[in-house]
């Protein structure tokens, strides 16, 4: 038989899927909103159970992602398509597909003006702003931005531009050469930041917040969220892995590649975490704070180590950048639909898609001031698409993969398309027709009341 193709090109090897979809997992999910959201749920417990998910529910899907897509090389929707046909079951279940572009058009309107905050403290950081500062001077930064809808949106709408850009140039350029230097940087950074936390006073007691497990500080809304994020931080549950998948070389192992995946990206939100708490105790701030977290203590750190504002700068840039390469991965399942549905050219879908998104996050940032007081089920805009996003549509898109890729999908076709052990194929195929559709319901349902 001959070997499919995507019409959209290939990754040139193994490694770089790793770093693309690194790239993607990668970002503002990781830095910025892990150590907030573990700060406004106590803590311990919760990175246990955020733990828990990505192993038992995460990686069984992204394995179930990457293969779907591989093997029929095609966008989401038609690739659940193609399949379903192969298996001569309903094509119903491509809308899954269609719920995934959407939820990729949300996350991405709030995405970006996160991202459009980072932007604007490199210049800030770059500037010396932060030198010596207090955390009541970086505190009251961060709000005066928040109360500038037209710095934000001018910062948005430079990261749409720059999103949009590298969209446009498709997925072998540009987005591969950008992983490759900048990921390991990113690291590096990290790194040292963890270095100078770890001289604070903080660093037990942040070690300890981290890592104290104590269940009585656990509600199910907090194992929802750890749950949705399991989702976001993973890239999962709405056809983006699935998209760059079918770019993947045929001869790469699918269950090796997911584990280094997940492992990075963990090992990235877990440093983060470290890095910000002790210097959180250390300045007698809030953990649960929200997500103005990273950007007032961090500032704060940055201004009183030596050299701060060097590597306070580079520390933005690279935060920034893998932002970049992971709103990047919201989009390219959507454009790729267009490119292959109406035969548009790529230049035509990113644009048309990227003005959409940009109109959307525009609510998104006036939900921090002249929109304030509009409020959905007792959230503003912003709050509204992440919580929506990240707790439902993204888990549910999540189940319904692990079901199609455990009972519709022949157990030939996957056992062929993973190439992992017959004995670990059981596992695998245990837990994505039993335990991760299983353990999602449940907290669906404890939520519900
Ligand atoms: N995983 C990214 C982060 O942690 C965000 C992201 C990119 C994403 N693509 C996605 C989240 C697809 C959910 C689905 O920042």
């Amino acid at each position: 038989m001959q070997e499919k193709q995507s019409i959209h090109g290939t990754w040139a090897s193994r490694w770089i899927f790793i770093l693309a979809a690194t790239g993607s997992a990668v970002g503002l999910g990781n830095i910025w909103k892990f150590p907030y959201i573990t700060g406004e749920n106590g803590g311990g417990a919760f990175v246990l159970m955020y733990l828990v998910c990505i192993l038992l529910v995460g990686v069984p899907i992204m394995i179930a992602e990457v293969f779907i897509g591989r093997r029929a090389r095609k966008s989401p929707i038609n690739a659940i398509t193609d399949l379903a046909n192969e298996a001569k079951k309903s094509t119903l279940w491509s809308l899954l597909g269609l719920m995934g572009m959407l939820a990729g058009v949300m996350i991405f309107s709030f995405y970006s003006v996160v991202a459009g905050w980072v932007l604007h403290y490199i210049a800030l950081m770059g500037s010396g702003e932060f030198v010596g500062a207090s955390s009541e001077k970086a505190g009251s930064i961060f709000n005066g931005l928040l109360a500038d809808p037209k710095t934000m949106l001018l910062w948005h709408t430079v990261f749409a531009i720059m999103t949009v850009v590298v969209v446009i140039g498709g997925v072998n350029k540009g987005l591969e050469r950008a992983t490759r230097i900048l990921m390991p940087s990113l690291f590096v950074l990290l790194v040292i930041l963890l270095g100078y936390s770890a001289t604070t006073e903080g660093f037990a007691e942040g070690f300890d917040f981290m890592f104290h497990f104590d269940v009585s500080e656990l509600s199910w809304d907090a194992v929802l969220i750890a749950l949705g994020h399991s989702f976001f931080t993973l890239s999962l549950g709405m056809g983006t892995i699935m998209a760059y998948g079918a770019y993947m070389p045929k001869k790469a192992s699918i269950g090796s590649t997911v584990i280094a995946i997940a492992t990075l990206d963990t090992v990235v939100a877990l440093i983060a975490g470290l890095a910000i708490f002790p210097i959180i105790f250390a300045n007698n701030m809030d953990p649960g704070a929200g997500p103005g977290l990273m950007f007032v203590s961090l500032p704060v750190a940055f201004g009183q180590m030596p050299g701060g504002q060097v590597f306070g700068f580079m520390f933005f840039v690279l935060v920034g950048v893998a932002a970049w390469t992971s709103a990047i991965s919201l989009l390219e399942p959507t454009v790729a639909y267009l490119i292959e549905k109406f035969k548009w050219s790529r230049v035509k879908a990113s644009i048309v898609l990227g003005v959409i998104v940009w109109a959307i996050g525009i609510s998104c940032l006036l939900a921090f001031n002249e929109w304030s007081e509009f409020k959905l089920f007792g959230k503003n805009m912003f709050d509204l698409l992440d919580y929506t996003t990240a707790n439902i549509m993204l888990p549910l898109g999540g189940i319904l993969t692990a079901l199609f890729a455990g009972w519709v999908v022949s157990k030939k076709v996957s056992i062929e398309e993973i190439g992992i052990s017959e004995n670990i194929h059981k596992i695998w195929l245990f837990t994505v027709r039993f335990v991760a559709p299983i353990a999602v319901s449940i907290v669906f349902v404890l939520n519900l009341k």
